[in-house]
């Protein structure tokens, strides 16, 4: 006679996007999610924004638990900003090319030889380079940010130089530039967009100003994340060639279902989590990370309560300008 099998059945799938929801509840949590993230994780976030959007959601929230599902330094924003949450990342080490491009020692160095000085530092960086500022932005307020200082006031901008380009020809003002870029928004090229313009004629061109200036001077709009989605949404024109990070179209798409959005650059049609215009540190979390930092409570960021203090002040004229 044979053995009985000791084999058993394989366990069901667990229903993650069910169980974040209750996790959620039983945590008294928040998911703030950016656009860049996967699309499950856009669908299971109770707020969904830029940059900006997610500090000022983060500093208000009544929440005792914030998971921040973009990049390391949205959830150290969140955290700087309200100390008394609980803030979880779901892949710690989803970095950013720009924060990486701006070493604090570096930094201290290059202002030590701009005296007098201000330093605007975009908020994609390390807390240590935010205490180095005198004021943080994202793309959403750079502009309303540099206007905020005096016309006489030399500026010192970082680290991205696209934006910080983009922003003397908006402000029409100098500014010493850090030589940092993002990744991503690098990988745009002006041949291939001029290639599709050529192709869809009837397409606009929407582009963020982490781009190349050979890649901006061909765009009808440059924006944000979030001010890219609200001009798709205003605009009647049907199609749109969208030069960021490929997350933003599941958002641009649900919110307007009859138009055409078109990647700058390609995505791999069998997995739209992986192209060109994908970030790889954004892609870092998964809908069953998110599951599993809420389940466990971990990872979490911890940060030196000093560090915290210096890098507040610019972070919170962030959030109130513009
Ligand atoms: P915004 O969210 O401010 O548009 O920034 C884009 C970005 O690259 C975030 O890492
Ligand atoms: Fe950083 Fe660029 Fe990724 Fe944004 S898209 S997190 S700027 S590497």
């Amino acid at each position: 006679m044979g053995l009985a099998s000791t084999k058993h059945a394989p366990a069901a799938p667990r229903d993650l996007f069910a169980d974040i929801e209750r996790l959620k509840r039983e945590r008294n949590a928040v998911v703030l999610a950016h656009y860049y993230q996967e699309p499950d994780i856009q669908d299971v976030a109770d707020i969904l924004g830029d940059s900006l959007q997610l500090a000022r959601e983060a500093q208000k929230t009544s929440a005792d638990v914030i998971v921040l599902a973009g990049v390391h330094f949205m959830a150290e924003t969140a955290k700087i900003l309200n100390p008394g949450k609980r803030v979880l990342i779901p892949e710690p080490k989803a970095g950013c090319s720009l924060a990486d491009s701006c070493p604090p020692d570096k930094f201290a160095a290059f202002k030590a030889a701009h005296p007098g000085h201000v330093v605007v530092s975009y908020v994609n960086t390390t807390a240590a380079i935010k205490a180095l500022s005198d004021y943080c932005c994202t793309s959403s307020n750079a502009k309303a940010v540099i206007e905020s200082i005096p016309r006489e006031t030399p500026i010192i901008f970082g680290p991205d130089k696209n934006l910080g380009r983009w922003l003397m020809g908006e402000t029409h003002r100098d500014l010493v530039l850090w030589p940092g870029a993002c990744i991503v928004h690098e990988t745009f090229n002006e041949r291939r967009i001029l290639k599709m313009m050529a192709e869809h004629p009837d397409a606009e061109l929407i582009a963020h100003p982490e781009c190349e200036t050979a890649v901006l001077r061909h765009a009808h709009f440059i924006g944000s994340t979030k001010a890219m989605l609200e001009y798709t949404q205003k605009r009647t024109t049907q199609t749109f060639i969208v030069a960021t990070e490929n997350g933003i179209l599941h958002t641009m798409q649900k919110a307007s279902p009859g138009k055409v959005f078109i990647p700058a650059a390609p995505v791999d049609s069998r997995d739209p989590t992986c192209g060109c215009s994908t970030c790889p540190f954004m892609k870092m979390n998964t809908l069953e990370k998110v599951h599993a930092c809420l389940e466990h409570m971990a990872p979490e960021i911890l940060m030196d309560e000093q560090l915290r203090k210096a890098a507040l002040l610019p972070i919170e004229r962030m959030v109130a300008i513009g």
